[in-house]
């Protein structure tokens, strides 16, 4: 009854929730790329000129003050509502045809039970019931179809450019590893588009992806199976995982520390140091650090995507020394920045080595 998949998202129930979830994306494309870049350009002149002030004043006056500014109003009100209407749409469009969908997940879990393990007994941490996360109804785990409305959602919030994970595949074949590593491991792996990248790239190699999430998780499971890729998924925190110490030789994390509390972040690094092998490496694809004090549109942007999107822990971590942490328990920390090509702007990248 549905309409046709794009790559290995499943098309929506009916042409008409297909055409209106493109019609979202449209608008947030829109927004993006013609709304968003006058917002930077006025929190830009309009921070200069209130950086000389004497003492300069915090990023929260340039924040409010952007908020007369009508570009702005009708940036923040854009980006609000395309991100409610690409959840709504999606989980409308998916609710359709809801028991097909559960089957579906069903009988992955019954053809390859051994790669999916999830905890009956997982407690979820406090921080991820905290608020819906990115205005996602019921975050990533209280809900069965979550694994593919996220899937959709992150479609209309890359506008189209992650169809065929890109993205995801890009960071999987750039990261550091070192000769043929027997076991990878993907944190916060979500629905699993670098883990099957990371299969794909190391097809000898036994693949992990863990997420406190079961919904992204068997979604993920799901996903693989249908891609015909082994690729173990496991219910767990990164920051208290079941693996042996010195037993993974590389670890990716997609946009995961952003959404963390400091210190979940700082459990999450310290597993990584425990279960690395010596020589390997741990690769952090995430948000850039923002001074505290930086008076720009990119700095109010970010206050928008918390304030307005539901984004709680994102400026603790753009504000943290992060790359400290890292050194904390890493000798070998690179932190060039290296703007990777998303729709939403860039992402910094930093790799760290564990001592051999
Ligand atoms: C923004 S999503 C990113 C998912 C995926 N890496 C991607 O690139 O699409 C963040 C993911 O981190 C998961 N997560 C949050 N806290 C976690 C933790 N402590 N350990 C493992 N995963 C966690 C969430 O459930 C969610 O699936």
């Amino acid at each position: 009854m549905s309409r046709p998949d794009i790559g290995t998202l499943r098309g929506a129930a009916t042409l008409d929730d297909e055409s209106y979830l493109d019609f979202v994306e449209g608008l947030r494309g829109f927004n993006l790329g013609t709304m968003v870049p006058k917002l930077v350009q006025s929190g830009n002149a309009i921070g200069a000129a209130m950086g000389k002030a004497e003492p300069p004043p915090s990023v929260h006056a340039l924040f409010h003050r952007l908020g007369d500014v009508p570009v702005a109003q009708m940036t923040r009100r854009m980006m609000r509502s395309t991100q409610l209407m690409m959840w709504s749409g999606s989980f409308r469009s998916y609710g359709r045809f809801g028991d097909e969908l559960a089957g579906w997940l069903d009988e992955a879990e019954q053809a390859t039970p051994g790669l999916l393990t999830i905890d009956p007994d997982f407690a979820y941490p406090d921080y991820a019931r905290q608020q819906d996360i990115h205005l996602m109804p019921g975050s990533y785990q209280d809900d069965a179809l979550a694994g593919f409305v996220y899937h959709y959602g992150s479609k209309i919030f890359f506008t189209g450019a992650n169809d065929d994970d890109h993205i995801h595949r890009v960071m999987a074949d750039w990261c550091p590893v070192d000769g043929k590593p027997g076991r990878v491991l993907d944190i916060g792996c979500g629905i699993g588009q670098s883990t099957t990248a990371l299969k794909q790239r190391f097809p000898d190699a036994e693949v992990y992806g863990i997420d406190i999430a079961a919904p992204m998780l068997r979604y993920a499971h799901a996903r693989a199976h249908h891609m015909g890729l082994a690729v173990h998924f496991a219910q767990a925190s990164a920051a208290h995982t079941d693996f042996a110490d010195n037993s993974i030789d590389a670890i990716l994390s997609m946009i995961l520390f952003h959404e963390l509390p400091r210190e979940t972040a700082e459990g999450v690094i310290r597993e990584a140091a425990r279960i690395l092998r010596p020589g390997g490496t741990i690769t952090i694809v995430d948000f850039p650090h923002i001074p505290q004090d930086e008076l720009s549109g990119r700095h109010c942007m970010r206050l928008f995507d918390s304030w307005y999107n539901g984004e709680p822990f994102a400026p603790g971590f753009v504000y943290s020394d992060f790359t400290a942490l890292l050194r904390e328990h890493f000798d070998d920390v690179d932190d060039d920045y290296r703007p990777a090509a998303t729709s939403t702007g860039a992402l910094q990248i930093r790799v760290c080595r564990k001592s051999a």
